[in-house]
């Protein structure tokens, strides 16, 4: 099947759209608040299942390749994804270029606005109503009372980023996870 007649190969347009304004918003921080509700609606709760984990998914709705995500973003940066349940979820590169450990739902903890990283200020900035999280998604202003949820990441053998639930002890707080 050829792309131009492909339409069941490919996400819709409407779902193409709103990923990419998933993108733009998390960058301004303008919209992401308003996007939460609107990827539960349109992402399934389970999607690309690998052993029990879920795949990482790039803003055109397709499976991150690990080998390509390290090669296009720099240390230290956080990048969103569709993750869990199809939550947007950063993907962390460690200093040395590395994929971290752990995946950050960029969910806010007050009311739900998806919360943009801001490189400079080197924090997640909350845009609806202040609450600030550290660059480990542990929160450090309110009125957000807890800290963003984890996940766990991992790249599969098949160099796609595998997402699975984190129920050990959050290692920023020392206390048993919230959203476990
Ligand atoms: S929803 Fe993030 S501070 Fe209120």
């Amino acid at each position: 099947m050829t792309q131009a007649s492909g339409m069941s190969d490919t996400p819709s347009l409407g779902r193409r759209q709103f990923m990419n304004l998933l993108t733009l918003g998390a960058a301004s921080g303008a919209v992401g608040g308003m996007l939460y509700p609107v990827i539960s609606y349109f992402v399934p709760p389970s999607s690309g299942a690998a052993g029990g984990g879920t795949l990482a998914k790039d803003s055109l709705g397709k499976d991150v390749v690990a080998s390509e995500f390290l090669a296009s973003h720099g240390p230290e940066a956080r990048v969103l994804t569709q993750g869990l349940k199809g939550d947007p979820t950063y993907l962390v590169v460690t200093e040395d270029g590395n994929l971290e450990k752990y995946g950050i739902n960029s969910v806010c903890t007050h009311l739900g606005c998806v919360v943009p990283w801001n490189a400079s200020e080197n924090k997640f900035m909350c845009p609806c109503h202040g609450s600030q999280y550290d660059a480990t998604g542990k929160v450090v202003r309110g009125p957000a009372p807890l800290s963003l949820a984890l996940a766990h990441a991992d790249i599969t053998e098949d160099d796609k980023v595998s997402l699975t639930d984190w129920t050990e002890t959050d290692f920023r707080t020392g206390e048993s996870p919230w959203w476990a």
